[in-house]
């Protein structure tokens, strides 16, 4: 059903595959459509507890689609505004996202990768925000993101130059949370998604949110926002269950309540 993208269900994880190979996954209006819709469909599939989006071995994407954006004008750009509508719907998702990055995340690769939870790079993995190359700027949250990810120093350079970073920089700069093997890229991220989705579902979400706050609120208002959410943790059958298993000393077995 979908042309760009392939899905498939593993354990309690969905896996995303960008699957547009003769233009290095580029974002075009169909694949954000397609990524979008299959997003959204994991996220209301509550045998699902996190989503794993990956590309190819070359690409992860290389950016927005320019053969489709190149001819546009102003005023097409700033009243259909697609890819940026689209992309929005993945930074409101509840459950984790995992990025799985192998080879080029280019300008609108590299937003996408910034808007998922985090980031395991394959050692392959190659971070940039060209647009500036091509006579553009990001478009969809790099000169934010990145900025958070990494410090206004290294991302303005990034932004300004268009030269890209490698697995081992990223990680360093705080891009990535890891960086393994290219082969094992997709198995590793499945299974640090199963991990999560093992966990009490709402507490990962509720975690999500906590740590998503820190973006965009003041230190106190975050750590109030965390206080009241851990003490409303108590009322969920899962804390019971989690704490008891650990005095019990067995596997805690969870029941999303
Ligand atoms: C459309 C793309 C593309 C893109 C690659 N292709 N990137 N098509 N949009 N972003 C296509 C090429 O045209 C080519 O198809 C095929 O994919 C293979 O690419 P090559 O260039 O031949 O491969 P290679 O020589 O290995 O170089 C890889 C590359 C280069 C370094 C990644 O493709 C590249 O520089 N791509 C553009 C990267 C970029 O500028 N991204 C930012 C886009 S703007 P054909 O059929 O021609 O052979 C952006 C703004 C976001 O993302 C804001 C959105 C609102």
């Amino acid at each position: 059903m979908f042309e760009t993208i392939e899905t498939r269900n593993e354990g309690n994880v969905t896996l995303i595959t960008l699957s547009r190979p003769d233009a290095l996954n580029a974002l075009n209006a169909q694949l954000m459509g397609e990524l979008t819709q299959a997003v959204k469909q994991a996220e209301e599939d509550t045998a699902i507890g996190a989503i794993v989006i990956t590309g190819s071995e070359k690409a992860f994407a290389a950016g927005a689609d320019i053969k489709e954006m190149a001819d546009l004008e102003f005023s097409q750009v700033f009243n259909e505004d697609k890819v940026s509508a689209a992309m929005d719907e993945i930074t409101r998702c509840r459950k984790p996202i995992i990025a799985a990055v192998a080879g080029y995340a280019l300008g609108g690769g590299c937003e996408l990768a910034m808007m998922c939870d985090f980031i395991i790079a394959a050692d392959t993995a190659k971070f940039g925000q060209p647009e500036i190359t091509i006579g553009v700027i990001p478009g969809i949250g790099g000169t934010q993101r990145l900025t958070r990810f990494i410090g206004k120093s290294k991302a303005m350079e990034m932004c300004l130059t268009g030269r890209m970073m490698g697995a081992e920089e990223a990680e360093r700069a705080g891009l990535v949370s890891r960086i393994v093997p290219a082969a094992e890229l997709v198995s590793n991220a499945l299974e640090v998604a199963q991990r999560i989705a093992e966990f009490s579902r709402p507490v990962v979400m509720m975690a999500k949110e906590c740590v998503n706050r820190a973006y965009e609120t003041t230190l106190t208002e975050g750590v109030l926002f965390e206080r009241r959410v851990f003490n409303s943790v108590f009322a969920l059958e899962d804390q019971k269950e989690g704490m008891t298993a650990f005095v019990e000393k067995r596997k805690a077995a969870f029941k999303n309540r």
